[in-house]
């Protein structure tokens, strides 16, 4: 087995990753161990933008950003994070725009920006031009781009290492042990400080954007060594998936002028937000798509309705809306104009669907998109353990994985780029100087037996449970009964079944021994994280009885403050999921009745 020593081990290679690691390496030894190469992350899968109030093309303020971004929550977001986020964002993209990042320009040359649901003008209520971005491959280009930085500053990667657990000596994080897909070897990566920047585990829906790889390690990881998971309850369906495969339909095409259509017609939108319209918060689009398909007006009666971004669609809407260019022309959109601003989309309805966008609308359906939820962080993105916010010293998480919170119930899109880079860059900044005045913890010499004992125990499966099957079925039940609508009586049969899928885990087959790229191995390994999250997010899920944001329980279909204005702690232990309760943070935002 080797052994490595570094200040600051960044686990995890995209936005947030690779931020940390930027940032972290500035001053102390860094390295980046990552399940991918680092440029496959998920982050690459953003496309619409990122949110900064840079006013580049009319008016717009870090406040009203805050303000949005808190409502969008359905005030779960804790509102001192939040401040902070929107008030470093315009420097967050300058400072990626000197790294070299190639946005989209406005014609004099200044970054462009295009509006996103739940953004807008605080004084008229009306969608802003607020989302900074590069086509429809935004989140591509920060990836590429901050690789690249790393690259040149002499970061040392570990790509392809699977990390399966956490070191912890005395309560402090001490490094972290990996898997090296290649050879099958264990290494132990002995650190001052440890930061985790997994991402989700949209996996575990049967519709959903999320790479393959999301598969929440990171949280069960941190789950198995005690620490809790926040908010796992909240997790966000985009509107817009590619109907049956869940791939990404960027809001961006909203923010364009494309719009919903039900099967007659209608742009029902106008009924459930009737000044924002299709630019409201994802959970109300969501839920709205959801009804209209359930009262049978999906299109030919089916789950999915149409996007339409054909420019005589959209420029008829565009005229009704009264909307105008920044001179205050009317606004007019060209087929050229969306093969220019939406390349990546055009192309993936021609390559996935046989549809053009330019002349047909596109079918989708709400997709599992965003943990909102995740391992519980303070804004210097320090791990925080229990209801008092005590610190984890040496662990820092950052980006999906981490709830920080940020999003509260409910995520603004173009608002996890934003996280990923401003809690990204804190996460390093902060491990860097925690690792400058810490000596190295002592290594254990069992470091590694928990790791070694999970791994050799699924390679010696020798079950009858076919892993693909449990996963199968994991799935459809969480999109079916723990998804954009919930219920008591759903979600209890949820937990049975859950419960009923971890026990066959338990006789799971592995067919491959072998350790070179044992990806089989890999695979049951990350349906043991799924199924473990499974099981917190139901349970959460049950207990919170009211709706707020993405959490929509039938039964209780009120926000309800008195009781609920909380976030969610969970805890793995022995005997089942223990839950309690910490305050939201609220400093200038009181709770009001959300209104698109
Ligand atoms: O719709 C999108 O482009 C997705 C962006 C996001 O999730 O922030």
């Amino acid at each position: 087995m080797q052994k490595h020593r570094y200040d600051v081990v960044v686990v995890g290679a995209g936005g947030a990753g690779l931020m940390a690691a930027l940032h972290a390496s500035k001053s102390v030894s860094t390295a980046v161990l990552s399940k991918l190469y680092p440029v496959r992350s998920h982050t690459g899968a953003a496309q619409g933008g990122i949110g900064a109030a840079l006013g580049n093309l009319e008016e717009d303020r870090a406040e009203w950003h805050t303000f949005d971004t808190v409502k969008g929550s359905d005030y779960l977001g804790d509102q001192d994070a939040i401040e902070f986020m929107c008030q470093e964002a315009p420097a967050t993209v300058y400072e990626l725009e000197h790294m070299g990042l190639p946005f989209s320009r406005t014609p004099d040359g200044r970054i462009a920006q295009r509006p996103f649901g739940g953004h807008t003008n605080n004084e008229t209520g009306r969608p802003v031009r607020r989302a900074c971005y590069a086509a429809d491959r935004t989140g591509h280009m920060i990836l590429q781009t901050l690789y690249q930085q790393c690259i040149k500053q002499g970061i040392t990667f570990f790509d392809e290492f699977q990390v399966l657990d956490l070191i912890l000596v005395n309560g402090a994080a001490a490094g972290v042990v990996a898997l090296e897909l290649a050879t099958g070897e264990l290494h132990v990566f002995h650190a001052k400080a440890v930061i985790f920047a997994t991402g989700g585990y949209g996996r575990l829906w049967e519709i959903t954007s999320n790479a393959y790889a999301y598969t929440g390690d990171g949280i069960a990881i941190a789950l198995r060594r005690g620490i809790p998971a926040e908010d796992m309850e909240f997790f966000q369906f985009h509107p817009t998936g590619i109907y049956r495969l869940g791939i990404l339909i960027t809001e961006g095409v909203r923010g364009e002028g494309g719009v919903l259509i039900n099967d007659l017609g209608e742009r029902f939108m106008e009924r459930y937000a009737p000044t924002v319209k299709d630019l409201a918060s994802r959970d109300v689009v969501s839920r709205a798509m959801y009804l209209e398909m359930r009262e049978g007006r999906g299109i030919g009666g089916q789950r999915y309705l149409y996007l339409d971004v054909r420019p005589e669609t959209v420029n008829k809407y565009a005229a009704l809306d009264g909307r105008t260019n920044p001179d205050g022309t009317p606004y007019q959109i060209t087929a050229d104009d969306i093969m220019a601003k939406l390349p990546e989309i055009i192309d993936f309805c021609r390559t996935y669907l046989g549809v053009d966008p330019i002349t047909e609308p596109i079918p989708v359906q709400p997709t599992a998109h965003y943990a909102m939820g995740g391992i519980p962080t303070n804004k210097r993105a320090e791990v925080v353990i229990d209801e008092e916010n005590t610190v984890m010293p040496g662990f820092y998480a950052a980006g999906e994985v981490a709830c920080v919170s940020v999003h509260g119930a409910n995520r603004l899109g173009t608002n996890s780029l934003l996280d990923i880079l401003v809690f990204g860059k804190q996460a390093g900044l902060n491990a860097a100087e925690f690792a400058r005045q810490t000596l190295f913890p002592p290594l254990p010499a069992d470091a590694a037996d928990f790791a070694r004992e999970q791994l050799e125990r699924l390679r010696n499966a020798r079950g009858r449970e076919q892993a693909a099957e449990i996963a199968k079925e994991m799935k459809h039940i969480m999109f079916d009964l723990v998804g954009v609508f919930r219920t008591e009586e759903g979600m209890r049969e949820a937990l049975d079944k859950i419960r009923e899928l971890k026990e066959r885990y338990q006789h799971v087959q592995i067919q491959d021994r072998g350790k070179v790229f044992n990806m089989e191995l890999l695979h049951v390994w990350e349906l043991g994280n799924l199924l473990d999250l499974a099981e917190v997010t139901t349970i959460s899920a049950l207990a919170r009885t009211e709706s707020r944001g993405a959490h929509a329980r039938e039964d209780y279909p009120e926000r309800d403050d008195e009781h609920w204005l909380k976030h969610t702690l969970a805890w793995m232990r022995e005997d089942g999921v223990k839950l309690a309760y910490k305050p939201v943070v609220i400093t200038k935002y009181p709770p009001e009745k959300r209104v698109y």
